[in-house]
């Protein structure tokens, strides 16, 4: 069997990353979380106060970055770095989600990111989740799925993620930032969120994670 890339794209909460994850681990695939990637280099502006509007900071911010995903055994799944250091549970913290879409559209930080991910890719076999994988990054992807699920379930996904890693956010506040990024998402100038013209449209608001793995794992199989 060929390897593929596989891209999962669509709105915050939708489950993207659990199905990317699973998917990958049962085809022996790579997982690339794009967005911890923006989150890693958000977590950074807001640590060292960088001026996301001073293209100056922003440059040598970018030089001082180094964001990367070490293999834990213990979960079995990647972790991600900043700088050496684990960042993983500080970067899905609400303080970082609501800086990461203004961070995530200056055109520096998109220029970097998308270099790394296609290198990542670049030997096939990978699943990359995020916002323009299949319209920007990987747009020859032999797969490309677009998620999507109703705000009220996405936003209640979310606060169940947040209050397992001891974070307790209320639902409007939870709606408002999901609300909040998307729209700034779909609306940046650089490699904003769109749907891939051959993307294959996933709603999740009725199915099981196993079912939204089973279901993507059927359409890989018959690309590769
Ligand atoms: O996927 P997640 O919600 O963790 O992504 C966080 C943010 O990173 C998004 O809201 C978006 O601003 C940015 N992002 C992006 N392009 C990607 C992945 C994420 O701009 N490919």
């Amino acid at each position: 069997m060929k390897k593929i890339v596989i891209a999962i794209d669509g709105f915050s909460a939708c489950g993207k990353s659990s199905t990317a994850k699973e998917v990958a681990n049962r085809l022996g695939y790579k997982y690339i979380d794009s967005g911890a990637m923006y989150r890693a280099v958000t977590l950074y502006f807001i640590n060292n106060y960088v001026n996301p509007a001073n293209p100056k900071e922003v440059s040598k911010a970018m030089e001082n970055i180094d964001v990367s995903f070490v293999f834990n055994e213990r979960i079995g799944f990647s972790e991600t770095y900043l700088n050496g250091l684990n960042v993983e549970k500080e970067i899905r913290k609400m303080h970082v989600s609501q800086r990461v879409s203004e961070v995530s559209a200056i055109p520096e930080v998109r220029k970097c990111m998308v270099h790394q991910q296609r290198k990542l890719g670049r030997k096939k076999g990978v699943v990359m989740d995020g916002r323009d994988i299949g319209s920007n990054v990987f747009p020859n992807a032999e797969l490309k799925v677009f998620m999507n699920a109703d705000m009220e379930i996405r936003a209640e996904r979310r606060q169940k993620e947040l209050l397992a890693k001891g974070e307790l956010v209320d639902l409007p506040t939870i709606e408002e930032n999901l609300k909040q990024r998307d729209k700034m998402d779909s609306e940046r100038k650089e490699n904003p969120l769109i749907i891939a013209e051959d993307a294959i449209m996933l709603s999740t608001n009725f199915l099981t994670l196993e079912e939204q793995v089973e279901h993507v794992l059927q359409l890989a199989t018959e690309k590769m």
